[in-house]
C-alpha cells in the first residue's frame, strides 16, 4: 500500500494539515484507493522533542514513502537558535536537498469567484493560470555562507552557485511542462549583472533547440516583478532560480487573492513533497483562522503527480471551487456579503462537496 508521510510542522501547520488528510482519505474511499499514512516530526516541533528540527527518523521515513505532505515550519520561538537548528535552514532546506527535489512547481490560478478578492483589479487577474517553476536545491540558498569578524564589524558572505547540470535539469523540466501547457516559457534571470544568470540564459538558449514547440523568452527579474502586477496574463510557464522564485511566487500568490490559496509540489527525486507556499503564520496559529485550501490543493497535486490520479485530483479542485462559489471564505479571502468560516469548517465544507 503506498505510504504518505504527514509532516504538520509548526504554527498553523497542525491546523491546515488534518483537513487535507481528511480530504485525501475521503477521495481515496470514494475512488477505492488505499493509502497508508504516517505522521512524523519536523521543524520547531521536532526540535522541542528531539533536539533537532529534522530528525534522521523523519528523513528515513520520507525516503521510504511514496509522497510527503508538509504543513509549515518555523516560528518566533526558534528564531534565536543557532542557524543550523532553525526550522527553515535546519529542516526544510535539508529535507528538500535530501529528497533531491530540484524543482518546485507553484501554480498560480485564480478561482473565478475570487477575482475580486485580489488587491488588483479583477480584469487583470480573472482567469489567470500561470505556472512558476522555481529551482529548489541550488543558488543562494545552498551556496557557501560565512560570517567573519572584521574591523569591529563583520564580513558576511552568501554565494550564488549553479553548475551546468543543475541548470539543465530544471530547464528540461520547465520546457517539458511548457510543452504540455500553452507552449510559452519565460526564463527569469538577472543576466545583465550576474554571472550565474548569464550561464543560466546560455543553457536555456542552447536547450531550446530540443524543444521547437516551446517559445522561449527571457526577462530580467526586476522587470518580471513589475510585469507580474502589470499584466500577469502574458505568462504561461515561468522558470527561475531559487531565490528569485521564492520572491516572485509570493508576489504572484497575491494575484490569487491570498497566499493562503497557493499549493506547491517539489519534484525531481524519487519521493515528492507537497506543501502550501505560505509559512507557519504564528500570529494566527491555534485560533482556527488559517486557510486550509492551499494545503488541500497541495493534496490534489500529490494525487495527480505522485499517484497519477487525475480524476481524484480534479474532484478535490472542483470541491474547492464549489465551496468558494457557495460563498464561504476564510478571513484572508473574506469579502463583503460572503460567509466567514474557520479552518475546520472550511475543511468540512470541502469534504461535503467531494
Ligand atoms: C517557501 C518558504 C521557504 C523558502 C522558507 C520557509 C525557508 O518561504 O517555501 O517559499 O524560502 O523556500
Ligand atoms: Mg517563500
Amino acid at each position: 500500500m503506498p505510504k504518505i508521510i504527514i509532516l504538520p510542522g509548526d504554527g498553523i501547520g497542525a491546523e491546515i494539515v488534518p483537513p487535507a488528510v481528511a480530504v485525501i482519505k475521503a477521495v481515496a474511499q470514494k475512488h477505492k484507493y488505499q493509502f497508508e499514512f504516517e505522521e512524523a516530526l519536523i521543524g520547531g516541533a521536532a526540535y522541542d522533542q528531539t533536539g533537532h528540527p529534522l530528525p534522521p527518523a523523519t528523513i528515513d521515513l520520507c525516503k521510504n514513502s511514496e509522497a510527503v505532505l508538509l504543513g509549515a515550519v518555523g516560528g518566533d520561538k526558534w528564531d534565536n537558535l543557532p542557524v543550523h537548528l532553525r526550522p527553515e535552514v535546519g529542516a526544510l532546506l535539508p529535507l528538500r536537498k535530501a529528497l533531491g527535489l530540484y524543482a518546485n512547481l507553484r501554480p498560480v490560478q485564480v478561482f473565478s469567484v475570487l477575482a475580486d478578492a485580489s488587491t488588483l483589479k479583477p480584469a487583470v487577474v480573472a482567469g489567470l493560470d500561470l505556472l512558476i517553476v522555481r529551482e529548489l536545491t541550488g543558488g543562494l540558498y545552498f551556496g557557501e555562507k560565512k560570517k567573519e569578524a572584521i574591523d569591529g564589524g563583520y564580513r558576511v558572505v552568501d554565494t550564488l552557485v549553479y553548475t551546468t547540470p543543475e541548470i539543465d535539469r530544471v530547464a528540461k523540466l520547465a520546457f517539458e511542462l511548457a510543452s504540455k501547457r500553452g507552449g510559452k516559457l519565460m526564463s527569469v534571470d538577472k543576466a545583465n549583472v550576474l554571472e550565474s544568470s548569464r550561464h543560466w540564459r546560455e543553457r536555456f538558449i542552447s536547450l531550446a533547440k530540443e524543444y521547437p514547440a516551446v517559445a522561449l523568452s527571457h526577462m530580467y527579474v526586476d522587470n518580471c516583478a513589475m510585469q507580474l502586477v502589470r499584466d500577469p496574463q502574458q505568462f504561461d510557464v515561468m522558470v527561475t532560480e531559487n531565490m528569485f522564485g521564492d520572491i516572485l511566487s509570493d508576489l504572484a500568490a497575491q494575484l490569487t487573492g491570498s497566499i493562503g490559496m497557493l499549493p506547491s509540489a517539489s519534484i525531481g527525486g524519487q519521493v515528492s513533497l507537497y506543501e502550501p507556499i505560505h509559512g507557519s503564520a504564528p500570529d494566527i496559529a491555534g485560533q482556527d483562522l488559517a486557510n486550509p485550501l492551499a494545503t488541500i490543493l497541495s493534496a490534489a497535486m500529490m494525487l495527480r503527480l505522485s499517484f497519477n490520479l487525475e480524476t481524484a485530483a480534479k474532484t478535490i479542485e472542483q470541491a474547492v471551487a464549489a465551496v468558494l462559489a457557495d460563498g464561504y471564505r476564510t478571513g484572508d479571502i473574506m469579502q463583503a456579503g460572503r460567509q466567514q468560516v474557520g479552518t475546520k469548517e472550511m475543511g468540512e465544507l470541502v469534504l461535503a462537496r467531494l
